[in-house]
């Protein structure tokens, strides 16, 4: 061999962030009567509501501070948060594999955790069949410990799911971006 040159190219950026959360948006979610359902969710409830963040000002910027942090780095036009929904998730919970058409990127920001932590899954866009050792380039997908409050940041079109929730009580605050205007 004369020479090898190595590409590696056209990563997908996923960041985490530790949110500040001075909101009251975890009273008002616990006092929820009137949760729905989605035929994403397992044993698990989710608010009607579909801009939720909009009710919180301050936390919606906290989150809205990560985006910006985010779209600088992949070098994307802004962005801002679109919809916003929480879901609440008991022991055995999940969510299945699923994407965000429509969305440039999106988030999941879990307020309330009863255990401390949880875990999240993106997985490989391009996945290699065959593998002998585990890598960047071979793993189906990629699994996340999250803390309370932490948000996770991901290209919506990444399929991405829970395992069954073994956290206790767990409340992820979901949302969807758009370029702005
Ligand atoms: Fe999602």
């Amino acid at each position: 061999m004369k020479y090898l040159e190595t590409y590696d190219l056209f990563p997908s950026l996923i960041q985490k962030y530790s949110i500040t959360n001075n909101s009251v948006i975890l009273e008002d979610i616990f006092g929820d009567n009137d949760l729905g359902d989605h035929d994403l969710l397992i044993a698990s409830k989710r608010s009607k509501e579909s801009y939720v963040l909009d009710n919180y000002v301050d936390l919606k910027g906290h989150i809205q501070e990560a985006i910006n942090i985010y779209a600088t780095k992949i070098g994307i036009s802004p962005i801002k948060i679109s919809q916003s929904w929480y879901s609440i998730a008991k022991n055995g919970g999940y969510i299945t594999r699923h994407t965000h058409p429509g969305s440039v990127i999106s988030g999941a920001y879990y307020p309330f955790i009863e255990t401390g932590q949880t875990f999240f899954a993106v997985e490989n866009p391009n996945p290699d069949e065959v593998w002998n050792n585990l890598t960047k380039y071979n793993e189906t997908a990629h699994d996340f410990e999250l803390s309370t409050d932490d948000l996770l940041i991901f290209p919506s079109r990444l399929n991405h799911f829970t395992d069954p929730n073994q956290s206790g009580t767990r409340i992820c605050v979901s949302f969807n971006t758009k370029y702005a205007d």
